[in-house]
């Protein structure tokens, strides 16, 4: 591992999950952890980057020599991004497994039980990556794709739809990797180009990744 690799750069990794609210004290969200995002920043501080680590709700410890900001919801999210990338970065990393949908209305005060059925109306939370990558000050921008089927067709999509420099896909129908795990396996995927980095710790897998975003970044 080349610890100069990212020496004088500014990356920003979004982890974790997002938290939406119902009312006072229930809520949406999902299994994310934050491990993979919290690796990303370790490996990448490690590698000389400035990082910002940009945390939704989750029990982790900061690692060293990265500026953590902690959010909730999927919208905080978005605005700390827009804010972070307006005042400059090199390298933004969605780690994070944001909350694609929100529900319409927070109810003010506990919903109380009555009838048999109720009935959730969910709206569309502003996509991050895909604004990052819109941004005129737009950095190199690395997606995930989290899927359960047909993963590398999904990926690709991601990659053109959200116009990614790159993106890491998980497949998340097993338990061994991805969502909470200590382990995950990804394969990479660019314009032009892909590579696997089999089954390995979160953290190795991590070190690899950054490896592979700074030559494709200075590429
Ligand atoms: O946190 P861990 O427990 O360690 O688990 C790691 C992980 C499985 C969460 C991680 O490896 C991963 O796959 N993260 C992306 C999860 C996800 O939400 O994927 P997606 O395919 O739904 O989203 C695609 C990309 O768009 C992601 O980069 C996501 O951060 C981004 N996105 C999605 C929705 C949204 N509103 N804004 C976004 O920026």
């Amino acid at each position: 591992f080349d610890y100069s690799l990212l020496t004088g750069k500014h990356v920003v990794i979004t982890a974790g999950p997002t938290r939406e609210a119902i009312d006072p004290v229930r809520y949406i969200t999902n299994k994310s952890s934050g491990k993979m995002g919290f690796a990303l920043a370790e490996a990448a501080a490690e590698a000389g980057a400035r990082v910002t680590l940009i945390a939704g709700p989750v029990n982790l410890p900061t690692p060293n020599r990265v500026d953590r900001i902690d959010v909730v919801r999927a919208v905080d999210m978005y605005e700390t991004c827009m804010e972070v990338v307006e005042t400059g970065c090199d390298v933004f990393i969605a780690t994070a497994a944001v909350a694609d949908y929100r529900p319409t209305v927070t109810a003010d005060h506990k919903i109380k039980k009555s009838t048999e059925e109720i009935h959730l109306t969910l709206v569309k939370n502003p996509d991050i990556v895909a604004s990052v990558a819109e941004h005129n000050k737009r950095p190199f921008t690395v997606g995930f794709a989290a899927e359960t089927q047909d993963v590398m067709a999904y990926a690709q999509g991601k990659l053109v739809n959200k116009k990614l420099d790159m993106i890491a896909t998980n497949d998340v129908s097993g338990s061994n990797v991805g969502f909470n795990s200590d382990n995950n396996a990804l394969t990479v995927i660019w314009p032009g180009g892909h590579k696997v980095l089999p089954l390995a710790s979160k953290t190795q897998i991590a070190k690899q990744l950054i490896e592979l975003i700074a030559i494709r970044y200075k590429d």
